[in-house]
């Protein structure tokens, strides 16, 4: 089953028959559908996600993030749900201090987001300690790409991820595609990131399920490629694979965008045995364009 309460997630993303519409906040709906569908596990993706709102509203991530996911956690134990997987994010490590970014590094976030992430994942730990509730948490880097073979994409209002944005322009839905900052040490002097392939990401989901079903220890794991791509050579993958020119606006630096993030995801291979099928950017880049050249409204 599906719960989410339709803030920014889409009815039609979900089989109708699969999908509550409503709060993870909410204790007796938490039950009420527990105990319904006899839940064993919850994959908790819910989330307020936009690292510039919360620095402006604060009250509403920690509130959401931390204190809504509180909520959850006692519906769980309450009803005997002894598995998590967790979203969490590359946000809690904030400014790396050397890259790739292993699980090992020092956990010190630069925004609320990342701290009301970290502050859940540490919640966790306690809960495992006193309830039994088992988790994992994946440290998700710059999730991408769409369903090759159905119907689901990307889709965010106000959409704030590089690949949607670049396919928009690409579309012709945006004017130009602004990029914030030429001149961080990299190659290009754009910003590097890690994209993963949403199928690849889902796949990490199940065996980490199945790692925890089999009686592993509760634990977070880097989720990323391990390759990192510049904004420019994201930009030019989007106009190779479209066959269409886009509009760049070379602009200033954005506060807090750490020039390189990378992860070392060398532990989820190795531990749970998690191999990414898309590993191409141009791949995952592919799968996008299709979908939204597809639905250039998204969902709507
Ligand atoms: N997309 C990425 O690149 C990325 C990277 C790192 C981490 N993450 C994490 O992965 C998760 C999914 O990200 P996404 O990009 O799909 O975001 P999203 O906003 O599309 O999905 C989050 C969903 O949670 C729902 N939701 C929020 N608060 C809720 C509440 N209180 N009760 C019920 N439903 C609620 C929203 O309606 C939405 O459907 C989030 O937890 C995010 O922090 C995403």
């Amino acid at each position: 089953m599906v719960l989410d309460n339709l803030s920014k997630g889409h009815r039609e993303a979900v089989p109708v028959e699969r999908l509550v519409v409503g709060d993870f906040g909410d204790g007796e709906l938490l039950d009420r559908v527990m105990q319904e569908h006899k839940i064993e596990a919850v994959m908790h993706f819910g989330a307020l996600s936009l690292v510039g709102e919360s620095m402006t509203r604060p009250d509403m991530y920690f509130q959401n993030n931390v204190a809504k996911g509180l909520a959850l956690l006692d519906g769980m134990v309450r009803n005997q749900v002894k598995y998590l997987v967790f979203s969490s994010t590359a946000a809690v490590y904030g400014e790396p201090e050397a890259v790739p970014i292993t699980e090992d590094a020092r956990l010190r976030p630069t925004n609320p987001y990342g701290e009301s992430k970290l502050a859940f994942e540490k919640i966790l730990k306690w809960y495992d300690q006193a309830f039994g509730l088992k988790s994992i948490s994946l440290r998700y880097f710059n999730a991408a790409g769409a369903d090759p073979a159905g119907d689901i994409g990307e889709d965010h209002n106000p959409e704030s991820h590089l690949i949607p944005l670049v396919i928009q322009a690409a579309l012709g839905l945006r004017e130009n595609i602004q990029v914030f900052g030429t001149d961080y040490p990299t190659p290009d002097g754009t910003c590097i990131r890690d994209y993963i392939h949403i199928n690849d990401l889902a796949e990490a989901h199940v065996l980490a399920l199945n790692s925890l079903a089999q009686g592993e220890g509760s634990t977070a794991y880097n989720l990323g490629n391990g390759s990192g791509y510049s904004v420019l050579e994201v930009i030019r993958t989007v106009e190779k694979v479209s066959g269409r020119k886009v509009k760049v606006v070379l602009g200033e630096r954005r506060a807090g965008d750490p020039a390189v993030l990378v992860a070392g995801s060398e532990r989820i291979r190795r531990e749970l045995g998690w191999q990414p099928k898309f590993p191409e950017l141009e791949e995952i880049v592919g799968t996008a364009w299709e979908w939204h050249s597809r639905y250039p409204g998204g969902f709507r």
